[in-house]
């Protein structure tokens, strides 16, 4: 991913953003062996050899960026002390550091994002963003029509109202209902409360969607790596956002 030559100064330590912008300013940086005074210029960090005053940047780490199935009875935490199966065992041949973007229950299957990437995964979190994410979940009954107009509006879950929310059935069994639920909220067991809160019980829950990506033809306990122009994709949210 191609990022501006001053901030990746800075991201490795060399010195503050205006400190390696006037380093590159002043021609003291050389890019594949040609000095670069260019504002604004961009690489890709992992591609190009880059120095400084004469002394060369440490590579950064290679960034891995996957799309995962979970399975059910697996947990969304890195360290467990119960041996407990944990989603990072799935990728114990990627020397790296990987960890889930935000977590799932343990029975509930679908998209987790697992990267190294922690700027990505903060930004991938942060409530500010309101990443979309698309769950697919089977109730113990029906869920009735004034209900389901009470969960889009939002509801309290301990003091806090839900933001609005889309609810659409996809299936209606002969004693239950299977809903399409979009959120762009992340709340501990968000969806089970919801519809506990309207009196119904979640049997089976999967993420179908995240941040636009959808689980496809990726099977429980399989993954994918995200294409390079997802990753862009990505890395772009929240970009033009000067809130602050
Ligand atoms: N909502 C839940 O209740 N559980 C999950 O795992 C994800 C969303």
């Amino acid at each position: 991913m191609e990022k501006r030559l001053q901030n990746v100064l800075a991201h490795a330590g060399i010195s503050s953003r205006r400190g390696a912008a006037d380093l590159i300013a002043r021609g003291k940086v050389k890019v594949d062996g040609r000095v670069v005074t260019e504002k604004g210029y961009k690489l890709d960090p992992r591609r190009h050899e880059i120095f400084v005053n004469g002394q060369a940047l440490p590579r950064e780490e290679k960034k891995y960026y996957i799309l995962f199935n979970k399975p059910t009875g697996v947990i969304s935490t890195v360290k467990d002390t119960h041996g407990r199966k944990k989603v990072t065992d799935f990728f114990k041949d990627i020397k790296a550091r990987l960890y889930p973007v935000g977590r799932l229950d343990k029975d509930t299957t679908g998209i987790l994002i697992i990267t190294n990437d922690g700027e990505l995964a903060n930004k991938l979190m942060h409530p500010r963003f309101e990443i979309e994410k698309e769950y697919q979940a089977m109730v113990n009954g029906f869920l009735a029509p004034a209900d389901k107009e009470r969960l889009e509006k939002g509801i309290m879950l301990e003091g806090i109202r839900t933001s609005p929310c889309i609810i659409r059935r996809v299936k209606r069994t002969r004693d239950r209902d299977v809903l399409r639920i979009k959120i762009h909220e992340g709340r501990k067991r968000q969806i089970k409360r919801m519809f506990e809160e309207v009196g119904l019980k979640v049997t089976e829950l999967e993420r179908t969607g995240y941040a636009g990506l959808r689980l496809g033809r990726i099977k429980r306990g399989d993954y994918r790596f995200l294409t390079e122009s997802e990753v862009e994709r990505l890395s772009r949210i929240g970009e033009n956002d000067r809130s602050g």
